[in-house]
């Protein structure tokens, strides 16, 4: 639903609790600003309501995991009644029925259907978690400690999980404590290319791009313990960035050649986000061990490293005691949301038109990226988009993405702009979202830097 004109944003509300959260919540968790944040209240489809009362439209899907908008019914009688019936359970003790078929349906959406049998699954609560299973199991697959992770990826801020993370500033306060273990490439990105494009033709450039990569894998494996290799089939918080597609098919080859796991982080990209159920289905690659998240469990948070049991496999019986657990692992609560979450998108997937609704958006955005324009580099797939705020020089403009960020909170639109500088607004709007909705949220975009003389 397209939101109605705001009186004033952020409301009186709003503000009084930003008071509280000065007081109460430690420094450097909430961005707190005169124009940031709103309280949420409630939230219905694609629409977010604040504690003022004012309606917005959440691009954000927030942060992807509303994958197919918000209170859904289906989801939340499934919460409401598994809450009545058995709100927790014992995870790697007394587990609930539900356990058993969200681990089924995991298996049968993933490696079954791409050919490789049957999956098991380690499931946790957040992003890092899934991650950090599966760093375990890749070093009791291999034995080899170490991993080749991307610049510019982002797989969560848990010490184990941070290990691979590289965008941002969000390790250098805590690296003395990490055991650094990873080893960072260049994420091919022909935005911004991390080889130095010059004025070689487009397959002239691929070609390059890929040798230098396996050159730099090459001498990686050489020289280090490394048992695995870690990707964001596209990069998400790095910048919506889409890689070649050679790159996957690569790693592919060279995990093999090399006796390492291939590991995708699908927690963003995930369960027709960009397409495809998964982004890795457009290269055709099958990893050894992929990791979901973010909407697994329509709002609930929960999470899963799924891997073929002979990769599995790796991990002894249990003796009595799990090498892994946490007390909240498998909740009965996570479990039903998970499975209704993943019956209901599986039953609406072609209706969702997400291919559709990306092109529409993408085809909108380019059209304001014009000469003139801040806007840049557009790109995407699905509903995972991308577009640069430049400055004239070509230069990120963070700053003007910012204000553009609390512009359009101000039109009734959640947007985020992310990034290693923070300078690409990022589109990825609950699936369900309409073209009338897109097509609109990108003329008040329009407006707005009309109105901005930008
Ligand atoms: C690709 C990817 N992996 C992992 C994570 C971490 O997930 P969480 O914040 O739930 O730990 C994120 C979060 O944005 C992500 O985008």
């Amino acid at each position: 639903m397209i939101p109605a004109q705001k009186t004033q944003i952020p409301g009186p509300r709003s503000a009084e609790l930003c008071a509280g959260l000065r007081r109460w919540e430690s420094r450097n968790v909430t961005f707190l600003s005169p124009d940031f944040p709103v309280f949420w209240e409630h939230a219905e489809g694609v629409n977010v309501w604040d504690v003022d009362g004012n309606r917005y439209l959440d691009l954000t899907a927030g942060f992807g995991v509303a994958a197919l908008g918000y209170s859904l019914p289906a989801i939340a009688a499934a919460g409401g009644a598994q809450l009545r019936q058995l709100p927790l359970g014992m995870g790697d003790v007394h587990p609930s029925a539900g356990k058993v078929r969200l681990l089924e349906l995991l298996s049968r959406l993933t490696f079954e259907a791409w050919g490789r049998g049957e999956a098991k699954s380690i499931l946790g609560c957040t992003g890092s978690d899934a991650v950090e299973a599966a760093m375990k199991t890749a070093l009791l697959a291999t034995g080899r400690p170490e991993l080749i992770a991307f610049q510019g990826s982002y797989h969560g801020l848990a010490y184990g999980a941070m290990e691979a993370t590289q965008m941002g500033d969000f390790r250098k306060p805590f690296i003395e404590q990490m055991a650094k273990r990873a080893v960072f490439l260049p994420f091919p990105n022909c935005w911004h290319c991390p080889w130095g494009r010059g004025e070689r033709s487009p397959a002239e450039c691929d070609a390059r791009c890929r040798c230098a990569l396996v050159d730099e894998l090459k001498r990686v494996f050489a020289s280090r313990s490394v048992g695995a290799i870690l990707v964001e089939p596209m990069l998400g918080r790095g910048g919506m960035i889409l890689p070649p597609d050679w790159f996957l098919p690569l790693l592919r080859q060279v995990a093999d050649e090399e006796g390492a796991l291939l590991i995708f982080d699908e927690i963003f990209t995930g369960f027709f986000r960009t397409g495809p159920r998964f982004a890795c289905e457009r290269s055709g690659v099958v990893p050894d061990l992929l990791c979901v998240g973010k909407p697994l469990g329509g709002g609930f948070p929960i999470s899963a490293c799924i891997g073929p049991a002979e990769v599995m496999d790796a991990w002894p019986e249990s003796d009595g005691e799990a090498l892994h657990t946490s007390t909240f692992l498998g909740s009965p609560l996570g479990c039903r949301m998970g499975c209704a979450f993943l019956e209901e998108i599986e039953r609406r997937q072609k209706d969702l038109a997400v291919e559709e609704k990306g092109k529409g958006l993408l085809a909108g955005l380019s059209d304001l990226a014009l000469p003139a324009s801040p806007l840049k580099n557009v790109r995407g797939s699905g509903l995972f988009i991308g577009v640069e705020v430049n400055d004239p020089q070509g230069r990120p403009h963070a700053a003007l993405a910012s204000r553009l960020v609390s512009a359009l909170l101000k039109a009734g639109v959640i947007l985020l702009a992310g990034g290693p500088d923070r300078h690409v607004l990022s589109f990825t709007p609950p699936l369900i979202v309409t073209q009338e909705e897109l097509d609109w949220s990108v003329t008040t975009l329009h407006s707005l830097l009309e109105r901005m003389g930008v």
